[in-house]
């Protein structure tokens, strides 16, 4: 019987966060046994800022060793390169041809970023969610784990897959997003009313999974809080409700345990807990990472099978929709 699949990505676009891992990455290897899963390393979503073209060559290389770190197996799951497969661009480009650039500049990422970009507005960064929605659609998967600041993307892509087969006839599957269950949207350590992102400049609000032991314990240490001294989980108090989801998200207690686990025992020694907790894991991470990015030639054959697997379900569906559209077969 053929598996239902999942597809989800991630951007090289910097060093990826805990706020990248415990939203999706984390989540990744339990979908591998039951769902054909297929996990990308999503570089061409990158051009959407600007990048240094060496490190994001090095950004693309860390994330796939930390996909293999946090337990994705090549020989279960589907682990490529966006830009390795070119079907991915070509699907995109039909499928601007059923958004409208009025619905591109309603999103809400496109409006937040576009407002933070001091010089002109880079095309990329409006067409982006066309390009999301052709990654999912090429592989016609039915569940996408992403954060919950991709929940706009994933609604575009069903209308996007909508449109396209009221127009063509029944082509795409409809997808699905899955939200982690705890921690869909960790916020900044320094801002709690902002998401924790790789692109902050302020390097105190994330913990990145390549951060140094020392430097996880340091940031906890700095991470905000309040001065209610009133150990509780609620929206006056955001920056111990983030704490609180991140322990929860990395031991798997619930809130409730926690917050009576600590009551009494205050804000300094539950951060200097979690540090030690967030440290312990990126510290393992980290054991398996440096196994894989140092040997280049396995990461090369990873990337290389991975391409030639995903290359060939997408050319399937891409065929078909060429055929929909009117193209004439080559
Ligand atoms: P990106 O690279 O910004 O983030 C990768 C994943 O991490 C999640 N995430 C978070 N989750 C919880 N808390 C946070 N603070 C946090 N920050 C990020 C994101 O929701 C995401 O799941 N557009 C996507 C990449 C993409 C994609 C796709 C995803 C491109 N094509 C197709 C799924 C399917 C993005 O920029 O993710």
């Amino acid at each position: 019987m053929n598996k239902e699949r999942v597809f989800s990505g991630i951007q090289p676009s910097g060093s990826i966060t805990i706020g990248n891992y415990i939203g999706a990455l984390s989540n990744f290897k339990e979908f591998q046994d039951d769902f054909d899963c297929l996990y990308c390393i999503v570089d061409m979503h990158s051009l959407s800022n600007e990048q240094k073209p060496s490190e994001l060559r090095k950004n693309t290389l860390d994330l796939l060793a930390l996909y293999l770190a946090a337990g994705l197996n090549p020989e279960k799951s589907t682990v490529f390169i966006q830009s390795h497969v070119p079907a991915h661009a070509e699907l995109q480009w039909v499928l601007n041809s059923v958004v409208s650039v009025g619905h591109l500049e309603r999103m809400t990422q496109y409006k937040d970023k576009a407002q933070k970009q001091s010089g002109s507005i880079p095309a990329t960064l409006l067409n982006y969610p066309i390009l999301m929605a052709a990654d999912i659609l090429l592989y016609q998967a039915k569940y996408v784990p992403v954060g919950e600041d991709q929940k706009q993307h994933i609604e575009i892509t069903r209308d996007i897959a909508e449109r396209f087969n009221y127009r063509y006839s029944d082509t795409f599957v409809l997808p699905e997003i899955i939200l982690s269950k705890s921690g869909k949207r960790i916020m900044s350590l320094q801002d709690p009313t902002v998401k924790m992102s790789k692109s902050d400049e302020n390097p105190n609000g994330s913990i990145r999974l390549l951060d140094s032991p020392d430097d996880v314990r340091r940031k906890l240490k700095r991470a905000v809080t309040d001065s209610l001294g009133n150990f509780d989980y609620n929206d006056e108090q955001l920056g111990l409700k983030n704490l609180i989801d991140i322990y929860s998200a990395f031991t798997k207690e619930t809130v409730e345990d926690i917050v009576n686990f600590y009551k009494d025992l205050g804000y300094g020694r539950f951060k200097s807990d979690l540090g030690e907790i967030i440290a312990e894991e990126v510290r393992d991470i980290q054991v398996e990472y440096n196994n894989y990015i140092s040997d280049k030639a396995q990461l090369e054959k990873i990337y290389r099978e991975g391409a030639e697997k995903a290359s060939y379900m997408a050319e399937k569906t891409l065929r078909k929709v060429y055929k929909k559209v009117g193209f004439v077969a080559r």
